[in-house]
């Protein structure tokens, strides 16, 4: 519990969540998280921006009471999710006169999620503003950063957006403030890569719609504030573009080492062409580091062996999560090996049917590699680095 005052009666009055380690039961935190919630003390009108995760309520409503908030007259969700809104049904039985105030989508969204009763909320347009007196909240709508509903709140006077999702990072510390450097944009690269990737062709028209806005200051809802915003926008801006790396990533799974011996012969005769692999052994690997690995990777291999009829579980997942991710890697291309026959190439080509990806001719053997395998797996090498030539100046 900290409260801290960001700019004259703006107020951090969120929560540090420094223990988490997984996130929607699927998505691993290795750093925490925090669920930042904002006051905004105007000459007239008091305002929340966003609330607490529901674990981390009784944080939430000490701070507002460290922070001396008498009466609440909005709180403004900017997104329906439960780490954001979970807390507004308890911040509402506490400030009873408050009203919420958002757009339809997340009204309807927090109804059915939060039972919040519709007379609760004050419906706002993209780009109404409701003043607090000397302070003024603008709406922007922002659509699938991360769900339908997401919008920003632009507070005009001290040119601070207040993004929620966006531009977020799991990351817990005890700085306000973003200190910029590797460590940060390791963390702002996970979150895009594991919660925004899919969205990046709405990311897109969002960035596009925000850049009007003159910005001093990013407030996300997870992670630290940004001072400089142009370290996080650009940062997307590179992550959101059609430009890929020199990139392949490796992501295998072996029962009994033939797969695995694949798997790193072609490792090794990439690494000869001068292209960067990032070799994932599946059943070791944080999700999350192969989730960032796609975000701008020319290439994507996924090794497994056959398992029953089809491929290990494991790969079926890696398949299944860089399906849903929608990386902009521009070719992909599968090996294994099987024990007596199998179906898993047509099985893993069929659930990347999202990404608009060039199949590379995979390789398929029997056993462990023997001479004609290893050939193969050349023949693969030579195809992965003709098509990286085509983009790049490979440097051995
Ligand atoms: Fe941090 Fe989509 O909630």
């Amino acid at each position: 519990m900290a409260v801290r005052e960001i700019k004259p009666n703006v107020y951090f009055v969120g929560s540090i969540d420094w223990q988490r380690r997984i996130f929607d039961e699927l998505i691993p935190l290795p750093d925490g998280t925090s669920y930042n919630a904002y006051l905004i003390k105007g000459k007239d009108k008091t305002a929340l921006i966003d609330t607490v995760d529901p674990t981390k309520e009784s944080e939430l409503i000490e701070n507002l009471k460290d922070a001396k908030v008498s009466k609440l007259d909005y709180i403004i969700p900017n997104h329906a999710e439960q780490d954001h809104s979970g807390t507004i049904p308890k911040i509402l039985g506490l400030y009873p006169q408050a009203k919420v105030i958002t757009n339809e989508k997340c009204k309807n969204m927090l109804k059915d999620l939060l039972l919040i009763p519709d007379e609760k909320f004050t419906l706002v347009n993209d780009g109404d503003t409701i003043s607090l007196g000397d302070k003024t909240l603008k709406f922007i709508f922002t659509p699938w950063v991360h769900w339908p509903e997401t919008m920003v709140t632009y507070l005009v006077e001290d040119k601070i957006l207040f993004s929620c999702d966006f531009f977020g990072s799991h990351l817990a510390t005890s700085s306000l403030y973003a200190e910029e450097g590797e460590n940060l944009l390791r963390a702002a690269k996970r979150y895009y890569a594991e919660i925004m990737m899919p969205f990046r062709t709405t990311i897109v028209k969002n960035i596009e719609k925000i850049s009007p806005l003159e910005i001093n200051m990013i407030a996300p809802s997870h992670g630290p504030i940004y001072r400089n915003p142009s370290f996080i926008i650009n940062a997307y801006k590179e992550w959101i573009s059609d430009q890929v790396k020199n990139e392949v990533v490796l992501a295998y799974v072996s029962m009994h080492g033939s797969t695995e011996k694949m798997a790193s012969y072609l490792t090794d005769l990439l690494i000869k062409e001068g292209i960067t692999v990032k070799p994932f052994n599946l059943p070791k690997s944080d999700i999350g580091e192969l989730a960032m690995a796609i975000v701008d990777a020319a290439t994507i291999v996924i090794a497994t062996p056959m398992v029953l009829s089809g491929a290990h579980p494991q790969a079926v997942y890696a398949a299944y999560l860089v399906n849903a991710l929608r990386p902009k890697t521009k070719f992909i291309s599968l090996i294994g090996s099987y024990g007596w026959g199998g179906k898993f190439i047509e099985q893993l080509k069929e659930m990347m049917g999202n990404l608009k990806a060039e199949i590379i001719e995979p390789v398929v053997i029997k056993g462990y590699p023997k001479d004609n395998d290893f050939k193969e797996l050349e023949r693969l090498s030579i195809e992965i680095k003709n098509k990286h030539k085509q983009m790049f100046d490979l440097q051995k």
